[in-house]
């Protein structure tokens, strides 16, 4: 007989409490033995006209329900409509009956409350949420293709009112213990250790008022809302919609059509026509790459980073050399999460520069929509901004992030390892200097790697760790140990030029500058990769790095690789004119300021039109086959150099670091959804062009064989 995942008590002779809490799991989550054992339990209660109430907790603190099963949705994939339709019958059905006890049903929630989870939550009569920081109410299924299965759409209108469900369903995002007693979504707010009375409390209220049977009725009829707000409603949310998903993302839309056609019918007729719409999203191309992307991530929050079991070293305080634009956002993500950080620059007035950024950007409230003078003087004391490396001493980590220039980053290693504690982590934040030649003469290699994080590295959750030939393991678990601890989504990689994510993208940006050479239109080539998934354009890209710098990684890259980079004039025509990107105004753009939208700039047709070749027709495939089967033939190569672990670090990297499409489930797993013989025959037509172009020993042999990147 299993461990049984729920647990039945009673607070009170007529007050039952069923605590969830998945034995040997860190989180709860509603598979199905877990609703057959949920179903069990009502059985029995339903009958009982003795109780007053029945409160569903965790009996995890910190976790209240994290949702469905998504491995069970993953084994069912490929399942028939009326199956999946069912599927949420099933469940919405069970959870209904917490609306149709005898007794008050309240939810006690702390932690996360998401998915299934909310909507257990939305079909018990009251909720009470804890006002821990952990806690948060949220039905993120858009993320993964889906909209709630299990009854949410007809019940959250219902409860929180039309427009906000549509906003909190369609968008996914979590709200607060707060914002949800503001929409009426919870009840009562109380601290952790409160919760219990607070629930408590709510049914004894309910017991006298027996307010909650009026709500019942009210909330299982069509919602108050006039024709003309409700086609208002639909139409102003359906344009934000489509501005936001681009065509690319088909649940959002779908989730407000069934909120707004549920709006006028009873709540059981929304929830028929809500399974009626999850059956035709589920399984879906969409849905299936959003789960691959969320078990990518997943996997990489378990993941330690080494195949030892060598413990992470506890890090208290760090320090960045360089405050330029990486090390002010690096020191300025360690010191958000409240880590002790000494900051240092040769240059007085740089460090002067880089710790005003840090402040900023640590002290950012984004209610206030501008600097927190509170948040200020919390953090400031953490700062330590210094020209003097003696101040570095007491770091356990120092990342180093000055110019990229070997000479002057080796120098600087010399300087400080002897300043270090003996057990301290040097690590270099190099885009594209291996690892390997930064460590020569370093007398503790062992305890060297790269920790590359992404620009801006407030917003990119990614960070590299590369492992030096020499590295320890217990160096690399710290260097990814840390990256969690402040937010970000660390991978490991083995030393090589542009490492993972660098390498990948450079024969994107490459052959973006051969289509331009060979005719194609800037903007054509903006829009096809847009219309790939691509957050941006490869020439807007360009000039957000800055010419200059992508010249320079550039240059790493053909030494490496020359066979594939092609060298060609572009870049220093560009820069030689002063064009450096959107730093310098102008690129292959021009702005009107830093932070505005490139527009077309004749003088750049004029610059580049002597450089152009004959122009050859190319179609919009051809614009996507050459931008994006070089970097699936790239990952073939870095697979076969080990370069990474497994292909899923080669996904998350591309999907984490420059944005490549989620709704693509990543680029190894749409490169599996074509096939590799189908890859082969779509390179044919580009053979002329050379390697880069060239299909690869691995991908033909994935060929021969029906090979899958991503193996069961
Ligand atoms: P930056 O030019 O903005 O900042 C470099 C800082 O280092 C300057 O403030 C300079 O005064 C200081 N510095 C130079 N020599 C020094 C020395 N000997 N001792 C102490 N400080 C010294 O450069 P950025 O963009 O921040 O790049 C830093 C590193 O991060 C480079 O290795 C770069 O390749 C890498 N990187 C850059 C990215 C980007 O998008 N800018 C992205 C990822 C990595």
């Amino acid at each position: 007989m299993p461990e049984s995942a729920i647990r039945l008590s009673f607070v009170e002779n007529d007050v039952a409490v069923l605590s969830i809490d998945l034995p040997g799991k860190g989180a709860n989550v509603l598979s199905t033995a877990v609703l057959e054992e949920l179903s069990a339990h009502l059985d029995v209660l339903e009958k009982r006209t003795d109780l007053a109430g029945l409160v569903i907790r965790s009996g995890k603190p910190g976790t209240f329900l994290a949702g469905a099963d998504l491995r069970e949705f993953v084994a069912s994939l490929g399942a028939p409509k009326d199956r999946i339709a069912a599927m949420c019958q099933r469940g919405r059905k069970l959870f209904q009956r917490l609306s149709q006890t005898p007794f008050v049903t309240v939810a006690a929630i702390d932690g996360v409350c998401l998915g299934g989870g909310a909507e257990l939550a939305l079909w018990c009569d009251r909720r009470v949420m804890s006002d821990s920081h952990k806690t948060q109410f949220g039905l993120p299924e858009v993320k993964l293709g889906l909209f709630p299965g299990w009854g949410g759409t007809a019940r959250l209108p219902r409860i929180a009112g039309l427009g906000n469900a549509v906003e909190i369903i369609t968008g996914g995002e979590s709200i607060t213990p707060d914002a949800a007693r503001t929409l009426g979504i919870a009840d009562d707010v109380a601290a952790p250790e409160k919760l219990d009375a607070a629930a408590l409390a709510v049914v004894r209220d309910e017991q006298k008022s027996r307010q909650f049977l009026a709500d019942r009725q009210r909330w299982s009829g069509p919602i108050a809302i006039s024709e003309t707000e409700l086609a208002f409603l639909g139409a102003t949310a359906s344009g934000y919609i489509q501005q936001q998903t681009k065509g690319q993302y088909p649940a959002p839309l779908a989730a407000l059509n069934v909120l707004v056609e549920g709006a006028t019918q009873t709540a059981e007729a929304a929830c028929e026509a809500e399974a009626a719409g999850m059956a035709e999203l589920f399984g879906s191309p969409v849905n299936a790459a959003l789960l691959n992307v969320f078990f990518l991530g997943d996997r990489n929050k378990k993941d330690t980073g080494i195949a030892t079991d060598a413990q992470p070293r506890p890090v208290k305080r760090v320090g960045v050399i360089g405050a330029g634009i990486m090390g002010s956002g690096i020191a300025a993500a360690f010191v958000r999460r409240e880590i002790p950080t000494a900051i240092a620059d040769a240059a007085p007035e740089a460090l002067a520069r880089g710790t005003k950024l840090v402040l900023e950007e640590v002290s950012y409230n984004k209610h206030l929509k501008g600097v927190d003078v509170e948040r200020t003087l919390k953090f400031a004391p953490l700062v330590n901004a210094t020209t003097s490396d003696d101040e570095l001493a007491a770091a356990d980590v120092v990342i180093e992030a000055v110019v990229e220039n070997a000479s002057v980053k080796r120098q600087v290693f010399g300087r400080i390892e002897a300043k270090l504690k003996s057990d301290a982590i040097l690590a270099t934040n190099t885009s594209t200097i291996p690892i390997a030649k930064l460590a020569e003469g370093l007398k503790r290699p062992e305890q060297f790697c790269g920790i590359h994080f992404f620009n801006p590295v407030r917003k990119m959750p990614l960070v590299e760790v590369i492992r030096g030939p020499k590295t320890s393991d217990e160096t690399v678990a710290t260097a990814v140990a840390l990256a969690k601890q402040i937010g970000k989504s660390p991978i490991v990689v083995n030393d090589g030029p542009g490492f993972l994510v660098n390498r990948l993208l450079l024969p994107y940006m490459n052959e973006a500058v051969e289509l331009l050479l060979d005719g194609a239109k800037v903007e054509h080539i903006e829009r096809a990769a847009k219309a790939f998934g691509m957050p941006m354009g490869p020439f807007t890209l360009f000039d957000v790095v800055g010419l200059d710098t992508a010249v320079n990684a550039g240059l790493v890259m053909h030494e490496a690789f020359p066979d594939r980079t092609v060298v060609s004039a572009v870049l220093p025509t560009l820069i030689k004119a002063g064009r450096h990107g959107q730093k310098s105004l102008s690129g292959f753009f021009r702005y009107k300021h830093h932070s505005s939208k490139g527009e077309h700039d004749p003088e750049f047709d004029r610059l580049i039109g002597p450089l152009l070749r004959e122009t050859k027709p190319l179609s919009r495939d051809d614009l996507t086959n050459r931008l994006f089967l070089p970097m699936v033939l790239e990952a073939t190569r870095v697979l076969e150099e080990h370069i990474v672990r497994d292909v899923r670090d080669v996904d998350l990297g591309l999907i984490y670091g420059i944005g490549f499409p989620p709704f693509k489930g990543g680029l190894l797993y749409w490169a599996d959804t074509l096939g590799a013989a189908k890859i082969v025959e779509m390179l044919k037509p580009y053979e002329a062009l050379g390697t880069r172009m060239q299909p690869t020993t691995m991908l033909l042999e994935m060929a021969r064989t029906g090979g899958k990147f991503y193996r069961p």
